[in-house]
């Protein structure tokens, strides 16, 4: 972004990403924060009403995140995953923002065993999924030019209960863990999220940042750490890295196959990005998933 000061609209603000986006926004971002009860991004009089704030960027971190809850609560996800993201994008036009909407890895059905492009078919396996889904679609129909999609996977970071923390806690109470060894993602670092929506926003100032850049710089993006792994490959990194600076009980971790732990969402077996397209549009490099770890325990250890 330029030097200019900018308001950015953040919505779902007190969720885990939207924590990493408040914590690393540029100085000359000016944040204004909606969450529910106060604010539902499915109610559309609320949100039309933040033309009146007349933000430059909407920053929609707001979803019904509970995967396999969304499985009973089909409407509720269709709604706030769907729907919801269709009236941010008739608000951007309105007031000609910029719209940056964040989707998942579960859009696509597992297929693949090779990172998926922006451009692949999806198949989402889960209602979560459609629900993601559908909301990149309301936002492209809508006929909105200035957007950003950003697809990521198995986020964690401060502010929300994520795998990480799981896996820490379970670690401290039982002395065996059986973690999924048959399907395979990347995990993301919020903070290396929020980094690259930022990086992205300033395509929107800056075009030519990198030669290859294409005249638009909107549109689908993938974004997630560098590097693929299974559940039962990142618990293990992830006790080997908490033990250096905690206390754990757990003596074993076992890997299992997906049936011997069911769940009511069925997950992709394998959803790794590819990052190139947002590496070409930034010139940017991605960390990896592990020294990502790493930076997070650091992180951490400063704050519980
Ligand atoms: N977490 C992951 O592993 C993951 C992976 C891939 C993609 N994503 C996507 O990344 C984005 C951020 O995820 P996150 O993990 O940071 O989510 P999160 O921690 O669950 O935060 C979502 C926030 O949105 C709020 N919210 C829910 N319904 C709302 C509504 N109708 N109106 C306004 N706010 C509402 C939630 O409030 P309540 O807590 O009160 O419901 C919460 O504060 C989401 O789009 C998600 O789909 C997440």
């Amino acid at each position: 972004m330029t030097s200019a000061k900018r308001k950015l609209a953040l919505l779902g603000a007190n969720g885990m990403l939207a924590t990493a986006i408040k914590k690393l926004a540029p100085i000359n971002c000016q944040i204004q924060s909606y969450d529910l009860p106060d604010f539902d991004i499915t109610n559309r009089t609320q949100v039309l009403a933040l033309q009146d704030s007349v933000p430059d960027i909407i920053l929609n971190c707001a979803a019904y995140t509970n995967v396999d809850g969304c499985e009973t609560q089909h409407e509720l996800a269709m709604q706030v995953n769907g729907e919801g993201p269709g009236l941010l994008a008739q608000l951007a036009s309105a007031i000609d923002a910029v719209l940056v909407h964040v989707s998942t890895d579960f859009v696509f059905s597992g297929d693949k065993r090779e990172p998926y492009h922006e451009e692949d078919p999806t198949g989402p396996l889960s209602v979560y999924g459609q629900s993601k889904f559908l909301g990149e679609q309301r936002i492209i129909e809508s006929g909105l030019k200035k957007y950003f999609i950003v697809r990521t996977s198995w986020l964690y970071g401060l502010g929300g209960s994520n795998f990480v923390e799981t896996m820490i806690r379970l670690a401290k109470e039982r002395t065996e863990l059986k973690v999924v060894d048959d399907q395979r993602g990347t995990p993301t670092w919020t903070d290396d999220l929020a980094e690259a929506i930022f990086t992205l926003l300033t395509l929107v100032d800056a075009p030519h940042a990198s030669p290859l850049t294409p005249p638009s710089p909107y549109g689908l993006y993938h974004f997630s750490n560098e590097g693929a792994c299974s559940w039962y490959q990142f618990a293990a990194e992830i006790i080997a890295q908490a033990s250096k600076s905690e206390s754990l009980k757990v003596e074993n971790i076992l890997p299992i196959p997906t049936e011997e732990y069911p769940l009511p969402a069925h997950r992709p077996k394998y959803s790794v990005l590819s990052k190139e397209k947002y590496k070409v549009a930034t010139g940017m490099q991605v960390p990896e998933w592990r020294e990502s770890l790493r930076k997070y325990f650091g992180d951490r250890t400063h704050r519980v």
